[in-house]
């Protein structure tokens, strides 16, 4: 095989039903299926280059050698790239986030996903966007999210294998102009990964059990929100989902706590604006940074009430977008 270049773009997905436990912890395939948007403007831009001359990957990130903790996950992910192709030539990455990495803004989603569309294509192979999916969630569960656009369902699947756990575009971007606005209040890496994280309030929550089975549920109502375009009905699940999911890590031994006191005064921020009439539902991943739900006529009040709470240093509009691509 002699070398090949592929460059693909991925953008980042925020989940309004969380994907937040595991049945298989190796294929990463998750204990329930989970609903989310893909957005712009936060993406991920790969370049996947197939050398013969390497004798190990060489990884990249923002234009600097990546630590090796990355650089174990980005191999693993191409040496099952190269199991799928029959091939054995080594690659050099190079991977760019427009956003802060691993702060939870989705940073593994948008690079997994940019990496399986990038790697499959310098290793000749040519997959569907199902098997793209099932392909970037063995990078990272949320990655399969980010290989289609729109609003996104990503289903548990059945098969042991896993090959029925993939993401399909329930709504198109151009159906349901919906907004989300993202607050930064600690662009650090986070203290505990989203891995680490669901496998000890899997193994350790009271509430797990519960947690999952309302999965179940707010995933059925959602879907049906989403066919209806039914705001008020998807923002109610959001919040509750990301709510739940909070709550049955906040139980889990270690209590793993994901949320700073800006995060806290962000939720209160969301139930006053909607006291006062605006449409507005919180949600907030592994990590602090609030993020919010909203209509396209609330989003600049709601904007605007967001960067003036104090410890807020940024804030990210964003809106639904196509997925992941070569470019
Ligand atoms: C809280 O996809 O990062 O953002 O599959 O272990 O790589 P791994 O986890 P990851 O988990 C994301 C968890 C979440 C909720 C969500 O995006 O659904």
């Amino acid at each position: 095989m002699n070398e090949k270049i592929a460059i693909a773009r991925a953008p980042a997905n925020v989940a309004l039903v969380k994907y937040f436990g595991k049945r298989d912890v190796d294929l990463n395939l998750p204990a329930a299926g989970s609903l989310s948007l893909t957005l712009t403007p936060l993406e991920t831009t790969t370049e996947v280059q197939t050398d013969p001359s390497l004798a190990s990957d060489e990884i990249f990130m923002d234009g600097v050698i990546a630590d090796p903790s990355f650089s174990r996950r980005v191999s693993g992910f191409l040496n099952l790239v190269r199991e799928m192709a029959g091939a054995r030539i080594h690659a050099r990455v190079r991977t760019q986030n427009n956003f802060p990495t691993a702060a939870g803004l989705a940073s593994s989603a948008s690079g997994f996903a940019a990496l399986a569309v990038a790697g499959s294509k310098a290793y000749d192979l040519s997959l569907d966007e199902l098997r793209l999916s099932a392909l970037a969630r063995r990078g990272s569960g949320s990655a399969a999210r980010s290989i289609p656009g729109g609003i996104v369902v990503w289903e548990k699947g059945e098969q042991r294998d896993g090959l029925d756990s993939t993401a399909r575009s329930i709504a198109d971007p151009g159906d349901w102009d919906l907004r989300l606005i993202a607050g930064v209040t600690d662009p650090g890496p986070k203290k505990i990964g989203s891995t680490e994280a669901m496998e000890c309030t899997r193994k350790t929550s009271p509430y797990y059990a519960g947690w999952i089975e309302s999965t179940r549920v707010d995933l059925a109502e959602a879907i049906a929100a989403v066919n209806d375009r039914n705001l008020e009905k998807l923002g109610e699940i959001t919040e509750r989902s990301a709510l739940s999911m909070h709550g049955a890590a906040l139980a889990a031994r270690p209590a793993i706590l994901f949320w700073n006191g800006v995060t806290v005064e962000a939720l209160h921020l969301v139930r006053e604006l909607r006291a006062k009439g605006l449409q507005a539902w919180f949600t907030c991943d592994a990590g602090p940074q609030p993020k919010i739900l909203c209509s396209p006529d609330d989003e600049l009040s709601i904007a605007d009430a967001l960067s003036q709470l104090p410890g807020i240093t940024d804030i990210i509009r964003c809106k639904l977008t196509s997925g992941a691509r070569l470019i």
